[in-house]
């Protein structure tokens, strides 16, 4: 028995072997797990250079950006590089048709001409503890799973507030490995970010969609803000008083470059990933979720960009919610086609039957874990039935602007009707906050038409008369099921699409409130919602709790199975280093790609005219003069961007990425086509994840920009 599961054992540690390069590790842990294999492949630095909690360390100096995005700061005045996207939305709500900086791109010669933008936060970590014994206190296996749930997050709630408590912090607690441990964050939340500089889009975005999640790459995808302070060098609302912050530590920067194989160090904010899934999992992303996504996606997108070909207003009104769909619509393209590629289901079904053999060897084991395969597989063919109805709200059904705007309105409703009934209600200020929401500012009624009708007609095709919300069938039947129709009678009798109606309703709320509610438009958004929170939502989270306790069982029992393997927890927004080496690679049989890219290859891409690979003229003069100074490579040219083996993911963008002494030598900011199913399952021979050169990020600061008078802050490494 014992040498038969050995031997079993064996056969799986190499169907899981090692995958150089693999795995967002946690800082904290660094030097318990990672640290000497870090050293082993070049790293010159200490773990507690990396994190401490008692002195200043490069953690210090990681900023989670806008909530899902990286910044790293590089002076001791709060400055702080992220990415050209991440900055994007700042970029465009200070644009204007007539001061577009989107196009023409920004730049503050002093700091009294950087510019606030509400709304945006720039988060430090300040420690992170393991509570997995305060959280899982109380808890017992005999316990049903929805008390569990009650425990675990009264603990949590009890825990974050006791960290809290008479300090200016902000604490939350985070699940690990699917509930088997948990760790608390404690972090400043600065809340006075200010724009300081942004290349233009030909510049920041050069290549476009075309570009997007593809290698070789030529955009210098950065932007410069900064954080502000109060006197006390602590977080605080916006003032003119505050003061650029001072930061515990300041990244120095390389002008050194890099060679093939040269360490690289990922410091950073990644959101998502899903590395443990199993077969069944894979096989509904890509044979269904992706698909259908892709599909929906695709008819939003033709509509908008055609609008936003014909018109400047439109243009700068859709251009961030373009790229935001335009970048998902393609990684789960990119997604579908290398898990395909990779066979990813059948290895993970192989791996499934090889552990089920390791388990069912085992009395005791088995006798734990026997119902992990047979109980995913039956949770999935459940849950597939109500992704495929979640996957249909957000991409099809709220993907109608008016839709998805009106519906908030609930609120308000709720709260006049509680406050006409003499009941404790927040009327007031929810209708100060509906006030600010800058909805028309972004919004093209004649697009929200097509997109609505078009998003209509899939749904109506897509989704079975039962599966519909009843008041949205009724109205379908009741139409003929006309996709056409239905919008042309809800459009011409809404007036939530109406600035001034709107504006005529925030105004005298209680008067109109009777006219708004029974408005066509919110009303079938509303009931819509209703139908999901009623029959879809409640069912669908179960579901996802019930996955969530036997994915927890599956990792339970890998890890006891491989007792020496390391295993690093799914990435879910919170603070982790992944290390690998500057890498090139073999895309496809007969191809080979080289790890680095020029300027000399944005002159390659120019298409005149085209605006994705339009190359601004002072652009060109830089590179006809070939007046790189010290930001030129070892030969002559100008780096604009590498690849590496670090393992990274979406809110990685406008991470550092250090050498083997914690330089910066760039900031990643996406990942290559054949990787991108990296979230999903990691192939060392094919994801890679694509930086921009910081000597490219200086250069344009410095000769293109002219703004050379922010490098004087900077720590630059010669
Ligand atoms: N693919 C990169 C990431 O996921 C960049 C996205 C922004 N750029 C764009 N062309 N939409 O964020
Ligand atoms: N571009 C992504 C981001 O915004 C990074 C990635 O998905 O690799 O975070």
């Amino acid at each position: 028995m014992k040498t038969k599961n050995t031997l079993f054992i064996l056969s799986l540690i190499i169907t899981i072997s090692i995958r150089a390069d693999e795995g967002m590790w946690l800082p904290q842990l660094l030097n318990s797990m990672n640290i000497k294999d870090m050293k082993k492949n070049g790293l010159k630095l200490t773990a507690e250079q990396i994190y401490s909690v008692n002195k200043s360390s490069m953690k210090d100096a990681i900023v989670q950006f806008g909530g899902g995005c990286t910044a790293e700061i590089v002076s001791n005045q709060g400055l702080m590089i992220t990415n050209h996207h991440c900055g994007y939305s700042a970029i465009a709500y200070h644009s204007t048709v007539q001061k577009d900086y989107l196009t023409n791109g920004f730049w503050a010669m002093n700091k009294s001409e950087e510019v606030y933008t509400p709304n945006l936060v720039a988060t430090i970590i300040n420690r992170i503890e393991d509570v997995t014994a305060k959280v899982l206190k109380g808890v017992t296996p005999t316990l049903t799973e929805i008390k569990k749930d009650s425990i675990t997050k009264a603990n949590i709630k009890q825990i974050e507030k006791e960290s809290m408590a008479g300090t200016h912090y902000e604490s939350f607690v985070r699940p690990f490995f699917y509930g088997n441990e948990y760790y608390l964050f404690v972090v400043e939340t600065f809340k006075d970010v200010r724009m300081v500089g942004a290349p233009p889009s030909a510049i920041g975005k050069f290549g476009g969609e075309t570009d997007n999640w593809m290698w070789p790459r030529h955009n210098a995808d950065f932007s410069v803000f900064r954080i502000y302070a109060n006197k006390d060098n602590k977080p605080a609302e916006y003032s003119q008083d505050n003061v650029p912050y001072t930061p515990k530590h300041v990244v120095p920067i390389s002008l050194k470059g890099y060679n093939e194989g040269d360490f690289t160090m990922v410091y950073g904010f990644p959101g998502r990933t899903q590395e443990y899934l199993s077969s069944f999992a894979v096989d509904m992303i890509m044979t269904e979720s992706d698909p259908l996504k892709v599909s929906l996606r695709e008819k939003r997108l033709n509509i908008m960009s055609e609008d936003m070909r014909k018109n400047d207003t439109i243009r700068l009104a859709y251009a961030n919610k373009y790229a935001g769909v335009a970048n998902y619509y393609k990684k789960w393209m990119g997604e579908m086609l290398g898990l395909k590629k990779y066979d990813a289901v059948t290895k993970k079904q192989l791996f499934e039957k090889q552990f089920a053999n390791v388990i069912n060897a085992d009395p005791i084991m088995k006798g734990k874990y026997e119902n992990i395969f047979p109980q995913l597989q039956k949770l999935y063919s459940d849950y597939k039935i109500l992704n495929k109805q979640v996957d249909y709200y957000n991409e099809c059904l709220m993907a109608i602007d008016a839709f998805n705007y009106s519906r908030n309105y609930s609120t308000l409703f709720n709260e006049l009707k509680k406050k006409q009934k003499g009941l404790t209600n927040t009327f007031d200020k929810t209708l100060e906050e509906y006030k600010k929401l800058g909805f028309f500012k972004n919004y093209n009624k004649t697009t929200d038409i097509k997109i609505c009708e078009a998003m209509l007609s899939e749904y109506i095709k897509g989704v079975p008369s039962g599966n519909r919300p009843i008041v949205l069938d009724s109205f379908i039947i009741a139409n003929n099921s006309d996709a056409k129709k239905i919008t042309d009678f809800l459009y011409s009798n809404t007036s939530f699409v109406d600035k001034a109606k709107t504006e005529l309703m925030l105004n005298d709320f209680e008067k109109y409130a009777n006219l708004y509610e029974r408005d066509p438009i919110y009303y079938i958004a509303n009931a819509i919602v209703k139908h999901y929170a009623a029959s879809v939502f409640p069912q669908f989270q179960y579901d996802e709790r019930e996955i969530t306790e036997t994915q927890k069982l599956y990792l339970q029992a890998q890890r006891e199975i491989f007792k020496d393997k390391k295993f690093y927890p799914d990435a879910n927004s919170t603070l982790r280093v992944a290390y690998g080496k500057v890498n090139s690679y073999k895309p496809k049989d007969g191809v080979e790609y080289k790890h680095y890219t020029t300027l000399d290859g944005i002159l390659e891409k120019e298409i005149v005219g085209d605006e994705e690979f339009s190359v601004p003229s002072k652009l060109k003069e830089l590179f006809k003069s070939k007046d790189y100074g010290r930001y030129a490579n070892k030969d002559g040219k100008l780096p604009v961007a590498f690849t590496a083996s670090n393992h990274t993911t979406g809110g990685n963008s406008g991470s550092p990425v250090f050498n083997s002494k914690g330089e910066l030598i760039g900031t990643n900011f996406d990942r290559n086509w054949e990787g991108t199913m990296s979230d999903i399952m990691y192939n060392p021979n094919q994801c890679r994840n694509i930086v921009l050169d910081v000597r490219y990020t200086l250069f344009i600061i410095d000769k293109f920009a002219g703004a050379g008078y922010l490098l004087n802050e900077m720590k630059l490494v010669k």
